[in-house]
């Protein structure tokens, strides 16, 4: 969602905001602004509805001088996307200016409040008030840092704020409250940069602290200090993070979607790498944060997710049922957050969440923390709040995705599951006999059969091609690809805008059906597997009701050609990895029919890539 820079330094601080900016476009925003402090120590700001080009076409008559600034993208909760409600957000008298990632739950009463004293409001935003708040304090005489602290603990909800003010020229204050977002420190040779994510720091430097929930930090040309929102003096020191700045760029694709579909099996050898052994068989992961005994017992896992992550955690649950032996179900976060979950002091909980900032999971992870429910999370993101929350993490070493419309992540999280669950199942005994061996020989092929699956890569161009005008689909799957066409609705819905869904093939004839005609194109993922019979059924099912079909199915099983109107072949692959593989040929298809469509294929209209409101 909204993104962050800020950057107190010796260089010109608006080109460097506007390239931070750009690097944080992945996070779906509709305005964007920056703030800068000028010769004079006068607060300049410029702010514009739309793309950052809008934003940049306003700064060209005079780019705004000066090395102390901050900028924003914003995606609209209160208030609509116009030039107004942009931010950065002044105060009354111009020399304070803030911008802010999250929900203020409360500010219509501190609005009535700051009204009541006078303060005058601009925007139709629950953030101005924070403006307001904090110059209210630095009129009695607070420093900046005291009045961005006492401004913190005023807000209810999750916030992640950063704000400048004339009276302190080269000082920026910035804090978190709960989880809207993070916010990074980086300590770079040029200067101190704070921002809500990492590809808008590497750039500049690798060094970089991460707040926690209720910190606050001072950066000025100097170095940082740490404090709890409340005052309490928190010690933090950089660390150094082990990302390469050249994996946020798209290099010789034309979209980073389909340069993140296309580096997969490379992506998920990272997350394999140095986690298995053969001779003999051993599964390693390190930091997972429980003991063989605490895996003894649990007698239970869940798994939660949302989005992509969720029909990752779907197919998790296959995973662990079948190499674990325990039972096993999994539940999207904001659903599970909000019932009475029953459980247990052994029960497993299992978070997925590539940014490790979703607000939905993280509220799930808080809920089953507090209830004293042993977790494990399955993430991409150092340092982000999922991996505060759980007692241990998997990370799944994709590298940044930068495309709202998640497909490696997702791959590496079902690889990230597979390999927990087999190290489970290897902690509680349960893959005796040469059963852990053979497992893991099955995940060490995933990369080159999900290599395999990229080479329909023209075909799929074609097919979409035939099939981009049509305004509806259904993917339908059974067992283990159930998830996997839920995921193809999901990806084909997010980036085209079509309108589609994904069943439980069993599912189709309970309702459905109805609405199978030439229309409505299906896509049956169709792997030879123990399940295979009752898909062809299935199949047979749609084709009399003269549905049009596209089969997703094993190289060389030519049982359902010349029964369905297109096919799309995928190598042989071990039934519970078949998530992994079977998705590829989905994420092409939404991503030709996309661009066919001519949509922003990157960034989606209302999409955010880090959703940190529930
Ligand atoms: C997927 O394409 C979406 N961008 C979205 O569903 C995403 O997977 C979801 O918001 C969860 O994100 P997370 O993995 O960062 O928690």
């Amino acid at each position: 969602m909204c993104g962050i820079v800020g950057y107190v330094g010796n260089q010109p601080a608006a080109p460097l905001l506007l390239t931070g900016l750009a690097s944080l476009e992945y996070r779906g925003y509709d305005s964007a602004g920056i703030a800068l402090l000028d010769a004079e120590d006068r607060i300049v700001v410029w702010k514009a509805a739309g793309k950052l080009n809008s934003l940049v076409e306003s700064m060209k008559a005079a780019l705004p001088q000066g090395t102390v600034g901050i900028g924003h993208t914003r995606w609209a909760t209160h208030g609509i996307p116009n030039d107004v409600n942009a931010h950065p957000h002044l105060d009354c008298s111009q020399k304070v200016v803030i911008v802010h990632n999250g929900i203020v739950e409360n500010y219509q009463e501190l609005k009535d409040e700051l009204l009541g004293q006078g303060h005058r409001f601009n925007s139709e935003t629950d953030s101005e008030v924070i403006v307001h708040l904090i110059e209210s304090s630095l009129k009695s005489g607070a420093e900046l840092t005291d009045a961005v602290g006492s401004a913190a603990v005023r807000l209810r909800g999750a916030s992640a704020v950063v704000a400048m003010a004339v009276q302190e020229p080269n000082v920026i204050a910035a804090f978190r409250m709960g989880n809207a977002g993070g916010i990074t420190i980086g300590y770079a040779d040029e200067g101190m940069l704070v921002a809500s994510d990492l590809p808008a720091v590497l750039p500049h430097t690798n060094r970089v602290v991460f707040l926690a929930p209720g910190e606050l930090v001072r950066i000025d040309h100097n170095g940082a200090s740490y404090r709890s929102v409340d005052g309490t003096p928190v010690h933090q020191e950089p660390h150094a993070i082990a990302i390469d700045p050249g994996a946020a760029t798209k290099g010789e694709y034309e979209h980073f979607m389909l340069k993140e579909i296309m580096e997969q099996p490379e992506a998920v050898t990272r997350t394999i790498g140095g986690r298995v052994l053969f001779d003999p068989a051993d599964v390693m992961l390190e930091g997972i944060g429980l003991t063989t005994e605490e895996l003894a017992q649990v007698d239970r896992v869940v798994l939660i997710g949302m989005g992509t992550s969720w029909q990752a955690a779907q197919a998790g649950r296959y995973m662990m049922e079948s190499l674990t032996g325990l039972p096993a179900e999994a539940d999207n976060a904001s659903e599970f957050r909000y019932r009475d979950a029953l459980l247990g002091p052994r029960t497993l909980l299992v978070s997925v969440a590539q940014s490790g900032e979703t607000a939905d999971t993280l509220g799930a992870m808080e809920e089953a923390a507090r209830r004293g429910v042993k977790q494990v999370t399955i993430c991409n993101a150092e340092g982000s709040q999922a991996t505060r929350i759980a007692d241990g993490t998997v990370f799944i070493r994709v590298g940044p995705e930068i495309s709202v419309a998640s497909t490696k992540a997702l791959t590496g999280s079902i690889v990230g599951l597979y390999l927990l669950a087999a190290y489970i199942g290897r902690e509680r005994g349960v893959l005796e006999g040469g059963r852990l061996a053979s497992a893991l020989d099955d995940l060490v092929k995933i990369p080159r059969l999900m290599g395999e699956a990229l080479e329909q890569r023209e075909w799929i161009e074609e097919l979409a091609g035939l099939y981009y005008k049509y305004d509806h689909f259904l993917f339908l799957g059974r067992g283990m690809t159930t998830s996997t066409a839920m995921e193809g609705a999901l990806k084909l819905k997010e980036v085209s805008y079509i309108h589609a869904e994904g069943y439980a093939a069993g599912e189709m004839k309970h309702g459905p059906i109805a609405l199978i005609d030439k229309s409505m194109p299906d896509v049956a993922i169709a792997p030879r597997n123990y399940l295979h019979g009752k898909m062809m059924n299935n199949i047979e099912e749609v084709r009399a009701r003269g549905g049009t079909i596209i089969a997703v199915v094993t190289h060389g099983d030519e049982t359902l050609r010349g029964k369905v109107d297109h096919i799309i072949e995928i190598p042989e692959t071990p039934p519970l990895l078949t998530p992994a593989v079977a998705v590829v040929p989905l994420q092409l298809l939404a991503y030709y029919i996309a661009l066919r469509r001519g949509c922003d294929v990157d960034h989606p209209r209302n999409l955010a890539k880090t959703v940190t409101v529930e």
